[in-house]
């Protein structure tokens, strides 16, 4: 477990973090959302204990940020947002410089190495040196010297930045690898949809402050209490509308292109299924039934302006 209390953390006159209070459990991949400046990267080092609250503390599996650091150390993984990697360096030594300085014995090491070279799916970069990998496998290499000392926390600040999307599809792959192995991961991004389809819990910061935090459904839930149903019909649109708005749970219903209606819905998935099962009954002939995706960027941008509190 994570569990952070009243974290807060000021620099002179600014709040850059204002009293932040979550927990984590193993498996959690945590998206910690947030435009520039809003106090991700101080968060974080936070807890990573590379900076010192102002106040409040947080805990990881009761071992305590400010009275054992060291012993916190020994159970996270850091990525930061910028960071050097030692050109001349083989892979292979990288991490196993790493793995020295987190004092895993030199037996132990080539093993530990090898595991951590197929999870970031490295293991033929071996023997090459750092320099000549692409930034999507520099990414990867660093995530891997994150992970030779097997953290139950890792901390990765804004990883997918200045990736294409064809390194952030596996970078994003590899993160919720690292939740299905129990480890509790926070990932900060300043781009919403680039988290939101692999993290299993989501919290908002603008300006210090958590505005939103919980599982990513429940959040979409609380910005958007209605879903919207994408019907299309083979014809008969005029009739099909006429059921729709006598319907229950339906808000509105509107036409639109290629026979479509789109519908505002209140009720939950049996709703949708009893409301399909109807038009069906009455003869409508339904080509196609289904949910709308929600626009996350939408939902970041309603919660950021302060539409939902
Ligand atoms: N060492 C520092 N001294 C003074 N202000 C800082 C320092 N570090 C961060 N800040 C300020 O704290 C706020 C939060 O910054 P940061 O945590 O880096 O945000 P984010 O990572 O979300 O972009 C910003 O206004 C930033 O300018
Ligand atoms: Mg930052």
């Amino acid at each position: 477990m994570l569990e952070v209390q009243n974290l807060h953390k000021t620099f002179g006159d600014l709040t850059a973090v204002n009293n932040l209070s979550f927990s984590l459990k193993p498996g959690d991949v945590f998206g910690f959302i947030g435009p520039n400046g809003a106090g991700k990267t101080t968060t974080i080092r936070m807890l990573a204990t590379l900076l010192e609250p102002t106040a409040g503390n947080a805990r990881l599996n009761g071992v305590d940020i400010l009275s054992d650091p060291m012993e916190v150390r020994r159970r996270i993984g850091y990525m930061p947002d910028f960071f050097g990697l030692y050109d001349d360096t083989k892979v292979w030594e990288y991490l196993d410089f790493f793995a020295a300085a987190y004092q895993i014995g030199k037996k132990q090491r080539p093993e530990i190495i090898d595991s951590v070279l197929e999870l970031t799916d490295l293991t033929t970069k071996r023997e090459s040196f750092v320099q000549t990998l692409s930034r999507g496998m520099q990414q990867r290499l660093c995530l891997a010297r994150c992970l030779v000392h097997d953290p139950t926390l890792l901390l990765l600040d804004e990883p997918a930045s200045g990736l294409d999307p064809r390194a952030r599809a596996e970078l994003k792959e590899l993160i919720a690898e690292l939740g299905r192995m129990n480890k509790i991961v926070i990932v900060s991004s300043h781009i919403l949809p680039e988290l939101a389809d692999f993290c299993n819990t989501i919290g908002i910061i603008e300006r210090g402050a958590l505005l939103a935090f919980g599982p990513v459904k429940d959040i979409m839930k609380q910005v958007q209490p209605t879903r919207v149903i994408r019907i299309r019909v083979l014809d008969g649109v005029a009739r099909a509308l006429e059921l729709l708005q006598a319907a229950e749970h339906v808000k509105s219903a509107e036409p639109g292109e290629d026979n479509v209606i789109r519908v505002q819905f209140t009720g939950e998935v049996e709703h949708q299924a009893d409301l399909l099962e109807k038009m069906v009954r009455d003869g409508v002939r339904v080509v196609d039934f289904r949910e709308e995706e929600i626009d996350l960027e939408d939902v970041f941008l309603r919660i950021t302006t302060g539409a939902v509190h």
